[in-house]
């Protein structure tokens, strides 16, 4: 059975007109919200209905996926500033109607003038607001370059992609009642963190239909067309960047932003039963732990222990800790570190991995010290993407936490990521979700940090299948992994998959956080094992396409929205 959840939100404001007719069709100040939609030609499923319906306009007048997956990311820069972004990083997997795997790596880097102590106070104790908050936070911005290295794969120009962008921040668009909300949850950070009070910021608070215009970010993103990535890396807007930092005590510099650069990277790929997965590589250990997780649990015949059964989560918790374990000790930029990929990922390394392994009974993880969760600020945001030629691309970007530092760059209008704590600020010391690392993710000028974003395409008979990501920090390989699992194993549809209440262990804190609605006789029987357990809000919000084939031709696309935000499924 399938479920659609669809409601609707009227909005009280004049109906205005893009100037553009191209982008008629779309009304930003009135749309409604569907979880599921179908078609053959193409799907996108993002966190904003008006980025989902730029995408799929995109799809509509011959773009391909990538086309697609670039116009709804600047839209997310625009109607979604808490994750969507072009002043923070992401990455992007895709699988080509070529049949070729593709990762873009467009993660932020440390400025120059970054150290590994610049968290530590003179008595070595972290200084955990620096690395979350304000302009030292900021590691150098990716989006932009990561972009313009996908467009390489694309169709339209650069500047049809990014025209429903300017306009939505021109003209502005219609808040959703949680877009109110979060922004005045946001209010005063926004007046912390800022020297220039940003439109974010409004007297009275925001509310539901209340219609917000960006100016500057317009300006900014018009720069970008017209000069393209030097629109933002160099001349008016790298000044800007630069200016800002000196009013915070930021340290991003012209040349940290002249220097920056995506990069393409081998995409991870492994076998799971026949399907190929493919995942992100190092500065994301996604990939990776995707790849530990489904190996340990590959012969362990999980479909038949049943779906919640305490068995299967039992199991499914045990490979979350070891594989964060790893994390914790191994993985960082492997530009600057040696991660051990190879071992790590062995079938000999995981079977021994998991050697240690009793059904029925919880292993303790050494504990070091207690993970400082931060639940609130779950903030980066995912879109998948599938087209009628076979191209499926998948890409997770953010800020980090929500609305990343909360700095605005004035006079550009755009949000600057806090992606910095991210990298490990001191061994053993959690970040903002609890993980801890070590030397491979200290701090070094240049390098970029470990991420835990998973942007994941899985193919079957060398034909794209399913295309799956979600925000959530370190939640989200778990978040990856159970929609997987859920599928592929007890045969979920990908509705069900998505809204069915996830769990998650990282390790350190030894503890696992479910959700609300995580089943309580589910919890008892587990506890009985011995775990613990934290309650979390909500664990991500996962965007996923699935594909059925018919011979060479596609014969439907099925795409589904998290129940968990204002999320939203377009195809036709
Ligand atoms: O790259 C990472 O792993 C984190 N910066 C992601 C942050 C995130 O997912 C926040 N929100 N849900």
């Amino acid at each position: 059975m399938k479920r659609t959840i669809f409601f609707k939100l009227i909005f009280s404001a004049t109906i205005l007109q893009f100037s553009n007719s191209t982008w008629a069709q779309i009304n930003p100040y009135q749309y409604s919200i569907s979880k599921t939609a179908k078609g053959s030609n193409g799907a996108v499923s993002s966190a904003h209905p008006i980025a989902s319906m730029v995408g799929l306009e995109i799809l509509k007048k011959g773009g391909n996926a990538f086309d697609a997956a670039i116009a709804t990311q600047l839209a997310l820069a625009v109607v979604y500033p808490g994750a969507g972004n072009i002043g923070g990083g992401g990455f992007l997997v895709a699988y080509t109607e070529k049949k070729k795997s593709i990762s873009i790596d467009y993660r932020e880097k440390a400025p120059a003038a970054s150290d590994r102590n610049m968290y530590l106070d003179k008595n070595g104790n972290p200084l955990m607001e620096l690395s979350q908050n304000g302009h030292l936070a900021s590691g150098v911005p990716g989006t932009i370059a990561g972009l313009f290295s996908s467009h390489q794969y694309a169709k339209l120009p650069f500047t049809t992609l990014i025209q429903p962008a300017i306009d939505l921040a021109d003209k502005g668009f219609v808040i959703t009642a949680a877009e109110a909300r979060s922004l005045n949850g946001t209010k005063s950070a926004f007046i912390k963190y800022n020297s220039v009070l940003p439109v974010f910021v409004k007297e009275t608070a925001w509310k539901e239909g209340d219609t917000l215009v960006q100016k500057e970010l317009a300006a900014t993103l018009s720069r970008i067309r017209d000069q393209g990535a030097k629109g933002f890396y160099e001349g008016e807007t790298a000044r800007l960047i630069v200016e800002e930092m000196k009013r915070g005590k930021g340290n991003i510099s012209l040349d940290d932003l002249k220097n920056y650069s995506a990069v393409q990277r081998p995409a991870i790929s492994f076998d799971y039963k026949g399907y190929q997965v493919i995942g992100m590589p190092m500065p994301s250990s996604g990939g990776l732990l995707m790849q530990q997780m489904m190996k340990m649990i590959e012969d362990k015949n999980i479909a038949a222990m049943g779906f919640h059964s305490p068995s299967a989560v039992q199991l499914m918790i045990e490979v979350e800790r070891r594989a964060y374990a790893d994390r914790a000790e191994f993985m960082g930029d492997q530009d600057f570190v040696k991660v051990p990929v190879k071992t790590l990922s062995s079938k000999s390394y995981l079977k021994k991995r998991m050697e240690d392994f009793i059904p029925g009974k919880a292993t303790p993880s050494d504990i070091i010290k207690p993970g400082n969760v931060n639940p609130e600020s779950e903030e980066t945001t995912h879109l998948s993407v599938a087209d009628e030629f076979g191209n499926v691309v998948s890409v997770t970007t953010t800020l980090n936490g929500g609305y990343g530092s909360k700095t605005v760059v004035a006079g550009a209008g755009f949000l600057l990521n806090n992606e910095m704590d991210d990298f490990s600020v001191k061994p053993g010391v959690p970040n903002m979700f609890g993980a801890v690392g070590k030397e491979a993710n200290a701090i070094a000028p240049g390098k970029r940090m470990l991420s835990s974003m998973t942007p994941t395409v899985v193919v079957k008979n060398k034909k794209p299948y399913l295309v799956v990501g979600t925000p959530g920090g370190t939640t989200i390989p778990t978040s990856v992994f159970q929609t997987l699992v859920n599928i592929i194993e007890f045969n979920q549809s990908p509705l069900d998959a998505v809204n069915n209440p996830k769990f998650h262990h990282q390790w350190l804190p030894d503890q696992v956080a479910v959700e609300q609605d995580f089943s309580p006789s589910l919890q008892q029987s587990l506890s009985n094992m011995g775990y613990s357990f934290q309650k979390r809000g909500q664990i991500g919000r996962t965007e996923v396409i699935k594909i059925e084939w018919q011979g060479k031709k596609i014969k439907q696309m099925d795409a589904v929205a998290d129940k968990r935000g204002d999320d939203h499924a377009a195809a036709y």
